[in-house]
Order: structure tokens, then C-alpha cells, then sequence
């Protein structure tokens, strides 16, 4: 063969490979409503920057009539390429191909590339969108998973791991972006769950439908997994576009900085922001958006556990992992949910160098039954030990409520905060007034004439010792007492000043957190 024939041949191999399963498997794809793995990679990254790898990868298997059928890539297209700038690596699973179901080379490309991440240092960003195991290959699909769960496990606080999931993900497949970081999933065409709606009725004898099972709005909302719901995949990646400027490439990195020019804004209307009614609420998110950097909120699970907000904001250019209590929903007390998605935040941005801010306004952890015996002990642990094992650089502000453990576990002084501040509305105590009266003072009610103005009394006593911030600021528990319209000003002040932080836990394997 000539040079000019042999790069001719080389061509048309690739054109074959950029094909995929051919026209008529991608025209089929679309009319699922569904893009295919290239166009999703072109979403995702900046123009121009994909470089494929393994392209020419084919599989080997001889079984089944598979044999006839050995598609460039094998079903997954991995490379790496750039978002704003800064490297990431890929792989975007091939549904046009073998429904993209996962086999041997199919699992090493993954592996390869995630190898590579880890060397590297860059985000692994991977789309899925798979019939699972391809059966022809029996075990060794099997095995090819579980190449990529122990990679994951390994790059787990390594390099931040994204998962898309666009399309059916079932089975023990469903692992892989479970153990990821943060998971994406698009209404109608996403799907997530260890058995499908076949099996169940025939196990349980329910009736559910693929939405109702393990669509975006049931992991969003219901379970948990999923981190975000998007309308659409242009929605997905141009999100996923966003999340990944907040974070750095590693966990030897700090987060990259923004461009911030804006003129300082005057907060004013914060000092009137809390109402004067204790028992009434507000929305938290409001006050986030008037202290942080200009529409740089990026909420995190927003949609499920609705009552602590967690997300990714800016202040003065700078990334800041958010957590804040939410008065609007249950009065803004933990619960078991909330407890675990405050933990697996706190965790992330604790892994990944990103400082902590918290805003604080919790009535306690929420009492019953239910919550009892679902484990809020045990979940509720988590989010005080993420807090204790966290050696950001960490600022909370006591907004109103600080009420008993909760007070502890958010951040407190005692468990390592750097900087707490309290807006002159900050009510710390063990219990709210009315239930700390009924509690002391019981014998003198029972024996109270009037009854009901003995307790008026106990309680605006106890409202007007205990119901504030100086009792915990003269022990230097709070370390400032400051104007609420001044909170912004401080805090970019107070991260700029604790930035260089160096703290560290004893030497050990790891802690135990209780799971
Ligand atoms: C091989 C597969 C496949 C698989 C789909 N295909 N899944 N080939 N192994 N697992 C092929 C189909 O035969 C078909 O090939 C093409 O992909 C497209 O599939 P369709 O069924 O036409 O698509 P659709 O109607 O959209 O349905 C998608 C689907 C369905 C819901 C994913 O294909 C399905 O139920 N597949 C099987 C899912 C499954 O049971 N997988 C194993 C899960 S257990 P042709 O040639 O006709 O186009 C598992 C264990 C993981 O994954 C363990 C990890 C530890």
C-alpha cells in the first residue's frame, strides 16, 4: 500500500468508527428523544478540544453471533478535552452500539482513561446511557464493572467524579455513578434502579412505571441519588459546564477564582431582614443571594431535603461550599435526609479544599416516631462528623435559632469552626422558650393559681436570658457579634484572612463514620 492509500484507509476507519452502530441506530436513538454519545461530548466540552483515544478498540468476543457485529470504540467514546479551559476526561457511552452495554475492552477504555484522570489530576465526567452487561459477554461484563466500582472507590476524593445519567442505567450498573460524586439525570429519558418495574411485579406485585421507579424527578425528589433534574441534556451539560467551575481539578488543588469586578453592593436591607416574629419564617435562599457574589448560587439537591440547602456560591470571586438551614420547610430542623445531604456536601467540598460557610437557623433535629426508628442518631451523626473531620477553612453565621445539638453540629465553635459570627437575632439556647419553662418550672406551674400567666412570665424570662447571642459570645464561643447588612463585608474578609489554614486530623486509616 501507498502512504497515500494507507492514510486514506486510515480515513475511512474513522469515519466508519464516527458512525457508531450506523444511521439507522442513530436515528433511532433520536427518535427516543435521546442524543447520541458524540453529540453529548460536543455539549460538554469547549469546541474544538475532545481528543478521542481507543477509537479503534473492537471487542473480541466470538459468542452468540456478537461476532458479527464489532463495532469501532465498542460502544464507549473516551478521550479527554476541556471545560472553560481546564482539562477533563471523558467517556460517553454509545447506546447505538450493542444498546451500549458494557463488555471487557468496552470496561478497559473506561478504566484507561480514569487511570489516567488520577495521574493526571483532572475531573472524570462520565455519561451513561447503557443496557448494562452485554450478555454475550457473560462474566467478563461483569468483571468490567467492577474494574470501574474499584476506581471509582479509589478516585473518590481524588479527582471530582460526575456522573450524567441519560438514558437506562440498571442493575449492580447503577454503582458506578453511585459512588461518583454528584449525579445528573434528565426528565423522561433518565432512568436509575437496581430491579425494573418487570421484576418487581412479579416479586412484590406492585405496579409502577420506569418514571415512577427510578425517573429524574423520583431520584431527585424521593431517594436522593440523583444531585440534579434537568429538562433537557442541553440543560445537563450546560449545568455540569457550571458545576465543574466551582471545583478544582484535584485534591492537591484549590479552587479556581472568577473574574470579580462588581461594585459592592450596600446591605442595607439586611438588618431588617429576620422577621421580629421568632415563628415566623423566611427564605434563606433570599439571604444567600443578597450576601454571595451576584447569581453565583449553584444549589445542590435542591429539590429533595429541602429543609438544609447546600451549594456552591462565590464570594468576591472566590468558591465556597454553602450549607444553611431553610426556615420555610419544617421550620428549618435536621432530619435524618437532610442530616445525610448536609454530611455528603460538607464531605466533598471538605475533600476537595473548597471552605465552608454556613448559615445557620435550626429549632433542633426533628422529634417522632418515624425519625426515631428510620436512625436520625445515626444519620444525624453524620453531618456532626463530617463537621468535626473537616479542616477548611470554615465560617458560620448564626442568623436566628441555634437550639441544642443542632447548635453543636452546625458548625459550632467547639467542633473546629474558624470564624462564628451571630447577627444580634441569634437565639442560642438548649430549647426553644415555652418548652425550657414547661420544663423547669413545672412544680411552680402545678401549683400556680394562674397557670398560664406564670408561664407568659417564665417564658419572656427565659426569652430575655437565654434568647440571644451574648451568653455565647462573652465565653468567645462567638467570636463577633456583628450588623447584618455588614455580613458580606466580613466574610470576604474573614475567608481572605484564614485562607492559608493548615489543620489535620490524628494519623490513622481512616475514621468510621457511622454509615
Ligand atoms: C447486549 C443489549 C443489551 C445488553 C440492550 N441490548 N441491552 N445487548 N446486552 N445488556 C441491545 C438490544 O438487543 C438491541 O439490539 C439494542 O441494544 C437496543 O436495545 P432495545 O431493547 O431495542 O432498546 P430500548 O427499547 O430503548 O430498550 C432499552 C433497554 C432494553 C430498556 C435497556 O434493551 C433492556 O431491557 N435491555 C436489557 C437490560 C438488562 O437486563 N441488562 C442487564 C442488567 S444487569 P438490536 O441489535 O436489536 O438493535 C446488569 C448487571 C450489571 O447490567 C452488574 C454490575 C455488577
Amino acid at each position: 500500500m501507498t502512504n497515500k492509500e494507507k492514510i486514506e484507509e486510515l480515513r475511512k476507519k474513522r469515519s466508519e468508527a464516527m458512525l457508531g452502530g450506523g444511521q439507522k441506530s442513530i436515528d433511532a436513538q433520536h427518535k427516543r428523544g435521546k442524543l447520541t454519545a458524540r453529540e453529548r461530548i460536543n455539549l460538554l466540552l469547549d469546541k474544538g478540544t475532545f481528543e478521542e483515544m481507543d477509537i479503534f478498540v473492537r471487542h473480541q468476543c466470538r459468542d452468540f453471533g456478537v461476532e458479527n457485529t464489532r463495532f469501532y470504540t465498542d460502544g464507549v467514546i473516551t478521550g479527554v478535552g476541556k471545560i472553560n479551559g481546564r482539562s477533563v476526561a471523558v467517556f460517553s457511552q454509545d447506546f447505538t452500539i450493542l444498546g451500549g452495554s458494557l463488555a471487557e475492552f468496552y470496561a478497559k477504555k473506561i478504566v484507561k482513561i480514569m487511570d489516567m484522570a488520577m495521574r493526571v489530576g483532572m475531573p472524570v465526567i462520565g455519561i451513561n446511557d447503557s443496557g448494562g452487561a452485554r450478555i454475550q459477554e457473560g462474566v467478563l461484563s461483569l468483571a468490567g464493572y467492577a474494574d470501574i466500582f474499584l476506581r471509582n472507590t479509589l478516585a473518590s476524593g481524588v479527582v471530582p467524579q460526575i456522573s450524567a445519567v441519560v438514558g437506562p442505567c440498571a442493575g449492580g450498573a447503577v454503582y458506578s455513578p453511585a459512588i461518583t460524586d454528584f449525579i445528573f439525570m434528565v426528565d423522561k429519558i433518565s432512568h436509575m434502579f437496581i430491579t425494573g418495574p418487570n421484576v418487581i411485579k412479579a416479586v412484590t406485585n406492585e405496579d409502577v412505571t420506569f418514571d415512577e421507579l427510578g425517573g429524574a424527578n423520583t431520584h431527585g425528589i424521593k431517594s436522593g441519588v440523583s444531585h440534579f433534574t434537568c429538562e433537557n441534556e442541553i440543560d445537563c451539560f450546560q449545568k455540569i459546564r457550571q458545576l465543574v467551575s466551582y471545583l478544582p481539578s484535584n485534591n492537591m488543588e484549590i479552587p479556581p477564582d472568577e473574574e470579580y469586578d462588581e461594585e459592592e453592593k450596600d446591605l442595607e436591607e439586611l438588618n431588617d431582614f429576620v422577621p421580629d416574629n421568632p415563628n415566623k419564617p423566611y427564605d434563606m435562599k433570599e439571604l444567600i443571594a443578597k450576601v454571595i457574589d451576584r447569581d453565583s448560587f449553584f444549589e445542590v439537591h435542591k429539590d429533595y431535603a429541602e429543609n438544609i440547602i447546600c451549594g456552591f456560591g462565590r464570594l468576591h470571586g472566590r468558591s465556597v461550599g454553602i450549607v444553611a438551614n431553610q426556615p420555610l420547610v419544617l421550620a428549618g430542623v435536621l432530619c435524618l435526609n437532610s442530616s445525610i445531604k448536609g454530611a455528603r456536601f460538607v464531605r466533598f467540598c471538605d475533600a476537595f479544599n473548597i471552605p465552608l460557610l454556613v448559615f445557620e437557623d435550626v429549632p433542633g433535629f426533628l422529634p417522632g416516631t418515624d425519625q426515631e426508628w428510620r436512625g436520625v442518631i445515626r444519620h444525624g451523626a453524620k453531618l456532626l462528623y463530617a463537621f468535626c473531620e473537616a479542616t477548611v477553612p470554615r465560617i458560620t453565621v448564626i442568623v436566628r435559632k441555634a437550639y441544642g445539638g443542632a447548635y453543636d453540629v452546625m458548625n459550632s465553635k467547639h467542633i473546629r469552626g474558624d470564624v462564628n459570627l451571630a447577627w444580634p437575632s441569634a437565639e442560642i439556647a438548649v430549647m426553644g422558650a415555652k418548652g425550657a419553662a414547661e420544663i423547669i418550672f413545672r412544680k411552680q406551674l402545678e401549683a400556680a393559681e394562674d397557670k398560664q400567666k406564670m408561664l407568659d412570665e417564665k417564658i419572656g424570662e427565659f426569652n430575655s436570658k437565654f434568647l440571644n447571642p451574648y451568653i455565647a459570645a462573652e465565653r468567645g464561643f462567638i467570636d463577633d457579634i456583628i450588623e447584618p447588612k455588614d455580613t458580606r463585608k466580613k466574610l470576604i474578609t474573614y475567608f481572605e484572612l484564614i485562607e492559608n489554614k493548615v489543620d489535620f486530623n490524628p494519623r490513622r486509616k481512616h475514621g468510621n463514620i457511622p454509615l
